[in-house]
């Protein structure tokens, strides 16, 4: 199998960067996936496992493939761990400031070639390009969640970013079985510009009694056709994901409809985070 990229490195062994890892290694790459907690790496490896596991009992995946794409899988701690790669997607935690420092890092570290691509879900590109000294080669490249199953990979081009890197990104994303589109650097791109509010106003509902949970997520399934109803869907991203970006949405585009409901502040104060602590508007026992 020829990958795109040879060597890759992802940061972040959370949810969204452990599925990257496997479905750049699920296309040949050689993938070192770093995380600074050494908890969060083996939580991030086991969820790689689960997931391939999966896909192998439904049929999809043939079981020498399921091995051979955890073979290409190295987990590290150490930053110094994506060094040799050709691109490196980021996938820590949604701030500024710490997508900053790690990417004036990648930038000492790796190969001045090397692309440096963040999942950002709504951090400026441009801001994050500038911590380093190559700004035409910082990309945003957004997959969605879950990474194995969802084919959209929405690629943002920074202020400084070259038309090579743009294209050479939304070749990789197809090379990896997704449908790359281009959106501008703006606060929240499309994906979560749209998004957000949606959930936002869900969780407003049910702090001011207009309907329960439940009732909330049903309408929005079965009214809307959407496959998960909105609180559910929070808790699957992260209630504290969701939190930082409608501040970014606020902060950058200076409109208090964006302003993050009181309810979901309060839930992310009580450490409901959603699916990835087991509890959030629902819980998950196990
Ligand atoms: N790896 C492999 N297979 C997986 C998987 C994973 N990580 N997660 C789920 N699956 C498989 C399951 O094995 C199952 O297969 P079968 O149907 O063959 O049994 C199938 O997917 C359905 O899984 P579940 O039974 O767990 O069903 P579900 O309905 O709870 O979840 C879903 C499936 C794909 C998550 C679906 O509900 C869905 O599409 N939800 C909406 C997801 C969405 O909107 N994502 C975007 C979030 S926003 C974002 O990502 C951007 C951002 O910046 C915040
Ligand atoms: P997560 O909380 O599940 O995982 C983040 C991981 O980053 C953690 O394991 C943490 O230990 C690690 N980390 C923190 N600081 C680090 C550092 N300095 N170096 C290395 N690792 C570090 O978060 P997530 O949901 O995977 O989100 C990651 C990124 O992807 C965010 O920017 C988020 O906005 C974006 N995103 C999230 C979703 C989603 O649905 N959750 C979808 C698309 C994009």
């Amino acid at each position: 199998m020829a990958a795109y990229f040879e060597r890759v490195a992802v940061i972040g062994a959370g949810q969204m960067g452990n599925g990257i890892a496997q479905t750049f290694a699920g296309q040949g790459s050689q993938v070192w996936l770093i995380d600074v907690n050494e908890q969060a790496l083996s939580r991030g490896m086991g969820a790689i496992r689960a997931s391939l596991d999966r896909l192998v009992k439904k049929g999809t995946l043939p079981a020498v493939e399921a091995e051979g794409t955890l073979s290409r899988i190295v987990g590290g701690c150490a930053l110094s761990d994506a060094s040799g790669a050709q691109i490196v997607v980021e996938a820590v935690v949604e701030r500024e400031d710490v997508k900053r420092q790690i990417f004036a890092e990648l930038d000492r570290l790796t190969d001045p070639k090397c692309i440096l691509a963040t999942n950002t879900s709504s951090i400026s590109i441009t801001a994050i390009a500038a911590a380093t000294q190559r700004a035409d080669r910082v990309i945003g490249m957004h997959f969605m969640n879950p990474v194995p199953l969802m084919k959209l990979v929405e690629v943002i081009r920074g202020h400084e970013t070259s038309a090579a890197t743009t294209r050479t990104v939304m070749e990789c994303a197809t090379a990896l079985g997704k449908t790359p589109v281009e959106a501008n650097d703006y606060p929240g791109f499309v994906s979560n510009r749209v998004l957000m509010p949606m959930i936002n106003e869900a969780a407003y509902c049910l702090m001011e009694g207009v309907a329960s949970r439940d009732a909330i997520d049903t309408v929005m399934k079965l009214g809307m056709n959407h496959p998960m109803g909105p609180l559910a869907l929070a808790d699957l991203i992260g209630l504290d994901t969701c939190q930082y970006i409608l501040e970014v949405l606020h902060d950058g585009l200076g409109d208090d409809k964006y302003r993050p409901c009181p309810l979901l502040k309060r839930m992310v104060a009580a450490g409901r985070l959603g699916r990835k602590v087991g509890k959030g508007f629902y819980d998950y026992p196990g």
